[in-house]
C-alpha cells in the first residue's frame, strides 16, 4: 500500500485538523490555538493543544503530538496507510489505485508488515489447532469447556511440537530475516539460528480495537512454567494500550465494562453471554488503560481473582479509573477464585447476581482497610474510624463527603454526628490527605534534556511562527548544525520551504510515518519559552541563535580531523560568524512590518 506525497498532502489539506479532533476532543478557543483535555493522558485541567495555523496537535502533559494522521493512528490505533483511508473517506474523496510496490511499503509502514505476519501467523496456528496434529491442544480447550463456536470467535490456535514449524512456512513466504525478528514471534540464539517463540502451546491471538491481531499469548497445556508465555512489546503490540476482549466489548449493549485478569476469564465470560468483558494483557491496568476505557464506558466492574493479588490489583486500579473519570465497582467471587471457575460451578445466572452486587469501590477500599484493625477493640475501632474520616476528608465534593459519611454510618453503626465531626476536624487541619497531582512522566525527561536540543527545537518552533527570522537564522545555522539526524532533517525541509517563501510544518510532520517520529517532530514545533513582552522575545531569539551556534562550533572542533583542509576552513569560516553573532539584534517587528 503506498500513496504518493501528492496525494498525502491533499488528503491532508481538506482535512482541517480542528474539525477532525473536534469530532474526539470537546476543543475551546484560547488565543490562536484551541485547547481541550488529552484523550492520551488522564488530566483534568486542558493541555492539549490544537494549531490552526500550524495545523498540528501537541500535548504540554504527556508530550503526545503531531498532525491530523498521527492523530488518527494515535486513537484509533490505525496504520499510516489505514488513517489515509479513512480521512480521505471522511471528506469523500476517492484515493488512487494502491501501488503494490514491495519496497517502497517495506519503507513506509514496518507496522503494515509487521500485522500483517502476525495475521498469517494467527492463521497458521487456528489451522494448526484444527488438524490431525492439534489434537492435544483441541482437546485441553474441549476440557475447559469452550465450545468450537468460542474457540472460532476468539481465532484460538495451536503451535505444535515442533519448534521451527511457524519460522518454516514464514520463509517459504518470503519474509525477511529482519521482519521476523521484528514481529516477536521468533526467539535467536547463536547456536540454533532463529526459531519459534511458541511451541507446544494453545494460542490466543490478542486483537486490537479493530480486530487485528498484534500480539499472542500462549498457555501450557497442563501445569508446566511458565504458565503463559506472551509476545513481546513490537511496534504493534503495546501492553499498556490493549484490553484484551475490547474489540468484541466495545460494541457491547451493557452499560458497565467488566475488567478482569485473564485471557480464559475474559473467554468464559464472553462464552456465558457477558460480552462486555476485557483483561489486562498480564500486566496490571495503567492509567492508560483507564483513559481508554473511559471512551466507551463510565462504570467499570472489576472482576479480579478474589485472592490476596486479586485485591491488590484491585486496590490499584481504582484510583486509576476514578482519574480518568470511571466510577468503579468490585465483583465478589467467594467462594471461587476467577469468573471462570465461577461461571462453571454457579452458572450465568448466578454471575449475573454477583455483578448485581457488585461493591461500590470506596465501600470495597473500607473492607479492606477494616482487616488491620482490631474491630473488637474499642481502640482499634477509633483508629479505624479515623482511618475512614482521613479518605472521606479526601473526597473532592461536599456531597460526595456527605453521602459516604451515611453510607459508613449505616454499614458500621455508628453515630452520624460522631462521624461528622471526625471528618471536619481532619478537613480543618487541612491534613494532606488529598493527593498532590502526579507528575507527568515527560517533565522529567524534559529535565534531562540536555538542554541544547530544547534550543534548536525553539529556533524551529520560532522559525514557523516568524519567517521573518529565516534569513538570519539561515546566516549563522545550517540544517546539519542541528545535532540530532532528525532534527537536521526537519531543518533541511523547513528551509527548503522558507526559502521558497512556504510555511508547511504540517507536511513535514507527515514526512515521518512512524509514530515515534512524528512525535518529536510535533514537539520541535511546539516548543516555548515564557516571554512577556517582545523585547525579551527578541532577546530570547538572538541568545538562542547564539548558543545553537555555539554548540555547533564546538562540536565541529571537537570531531575535527587535524588532515582535513576544507573542514578547517569550514571551522574557520563559523567562527568568525560566530563572532559577527555577539552583535546581533533581532527585530520582530520591524519584520512584520515588510
Ligand atoms: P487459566 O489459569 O488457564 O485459567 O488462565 P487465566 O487467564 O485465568 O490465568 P491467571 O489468572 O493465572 O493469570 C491471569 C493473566 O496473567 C493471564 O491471562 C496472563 O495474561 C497472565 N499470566 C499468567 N501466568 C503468566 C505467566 O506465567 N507469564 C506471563 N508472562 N503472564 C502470565
Ligand atoms: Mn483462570
Amino acid at each position: 500500500m503506498y500513496y504518493s506525497d501528492d496525494v498525502i498532502e491533499e488528503v491532508r489539506q481538506r482535512n482541517d485538523i480542528v474539525s477532525v479532533v473536534s469530532g474526539y476532543v470537546k476543543l475551546q478557543r484560547r488565543g490562536s490555538n484551541y485547547f481541550g483535555l488529552c484523550p492520551f493522558h488522564n488530566e483534568k485541567s486542558p493541555s492539549f493543544s490544537v494549531s490552526p495555523s500550524k495545523q498540528m496537535y501537541y500535548c504540554f502533559g504527556c508530550g503526545a503530538g503531531g498532525g491530523v494522521f498521527n492523530f488518527i493512528m494515535e486513537y484509533e490505533n490505525y496504520t499510516f496507510p489505514e488513517a489515509v483511508r479513512y480521512l480521505a473517506e471522511r471528506v469523500g474523496m476517492t484515493l488512487p489505485e494502491e501501488e503494490y510496490n514491495e519496497e517502497a511499503r517495506k519503507a513506509r509502514d514496518l507496522r503494515s508488515s509487521v500485522l500483517e505476519i502476525n495475521k498469517i501467523a494467527a492463521k497458521f496456528y487456528y489451522y494448526q489447532l484444527r488438524s490431525a496434529q492439534g489434537q492435544r491442544g483441541m482437546e485441553y480447550l474441549k476440557n475447559r469447556a469452550l465450545s468450537d463456536e468460542t474457540m472460532k470467535h476468539f481465532g484460538l490456535g495451536y503451535a505444535g511440537q515442533d519448534g521451527t514449524a511457524l519460522y518454516r512456512y514464514l520463509k517459504k513466504q518470503n519474509v525477511s530475516d529482519q521482519l521476523l525478528k521484528d514481529s516477536g514471534l521468533m526467539q535467536v540464539n547463536e547456536r540454533q539460528g532463529m526459531y519459534d517463540k511458541f511451541w507446544n502451546r494453545v494460542m490466543f491471538p490478542i486483537m486490537d480495537v479493530n480486530h487485528r491481531v498484534i500480539g499472542f499469548g500462549g498457555r501450557v497445556m497442563g501445569d508446566g512454567k511458565p504458565k503463559y508465555l506472551n509476545s513481546p512489546e513490537t511496534v504493534i503490540f503495546d501492553k499498556s494500550r490493549n484490553l484484551y476482549g475490547l474489540n468484541f466489548a466495545r460494541s457491547s449493549k451493557e452499560k458497565a465494562m467488566l475488567v478482569c485478569e485473564g485471557y480464559m476469564d475474559v473467554i468464559s465470560m464472553h462464552q456465558a453471554g457477558f460480552t462486555n468483558a476485557v483483561a489486562s494483557l498480564g500486566t496490571a491496568l495503567t492509567s492508560r488503560h483507564a483513559t481508554i476505557l473511559k471512551r466507551y464506558t463510565d462504570e467499570v466492574i472489576l472482576t479480579y481473582d478474589s485472592d490476596e493479588a486479586g485485591i491488590r490489583a484491585a486496590l490499584r486500579a481504582i484510583p486509576l479509573l476514578k482519574e480518568a473519570g470511571v466510577s468503579t465497582r468490585v465483583l465478589h467471587m467467594e467462594p471461587y477464585k476467577d469468573p471462570d471457575e465461577f461461571i462453571k460451578a454457579l452458572g450465568t445466572d448466578a454471575f449475573r447476581e454477583r455483578i448485581e452486587q457488585a461493591e461500590n469501590s470506596f465501600l470495597f477500599e473500607l473492607s479492606v482497610m477494616e482487616k488491620s484493625y482490631d474491630m473488637k477493640d474499642p481502640d482499634g475501632k477509633t483508629r479505624f474510624f479515623q482511618a475512614v474520616a482521613g479518605k472521606i476528608a479526601g473526597l473532592e465534593l461536599e456531597i460526595e463527603r456527605e453521602n459516604y459519611i451515611e453510607a459508613v454510618v449505616s454499614r458500621y453503626q455508628t453515630s452520624y454526628e460522631g462521624m461528622r465531626k471526625m471528618v471536619l476536624n481532619v478537613l480543618m487541619q487541612g491534613a494532606p490527605v488529598r493527593m498532590a497531582p502526579r507528575r507527568l512522566e515527560n517533565e522529567n525527561h524534559a529535565e534531562k534534556d540536555d538542554g541544547i536540543l530544547r534550543s534548536q527545537r525553539l529556533i524551529l518552533t520560532w522559525l514557523t511562527e516568524y519567517p521573518e527570522l529565516y534569513p538570519t537564522v539561515s546566516a549563522y545555522i545550517r540544517p546539519e548544525d542541528f545535532t540530532d539526524g532528525l532534527y537536521s532533517e526537519v531543518a533541511s525541509m523547513l528551509y527548503d520551504q522558507l526559502s521558497k517563501n512556504e510555511r508547511n510544518p504540517a507536511r513535514i510532520v507527515n514526512h515521518f510515518t512512524e509514530p515515534d517520529q512524528q512525535r518529536t517532530v510535533a514537539q520541535i514545533f511546539n516548543t516555548e519559552v515564557p516571554v512577556a513582552t517582545e523585547k525579551e522575545q527578541e532577546k530570547a531569539i538572538a541568545d538562542t541563535i547564539r548558543k545553537v551556534m555555539t554548540y555547533a562550533v564546538e562540536q565541529q572542533s571537537a570531531r575535527l580531523d587535524p588532515t582535513d583542509l576544507k573542514g578547517l576552513q569550514d571551522l574557520i569560516q563559523a567562527k568568525k560568524r560566530l563572532e559577527r553573532l555577539s552583535g546581533l539584534h533581532i527585530s520582530l517587528s520591524a519584520g512584520k512590518d515588510k
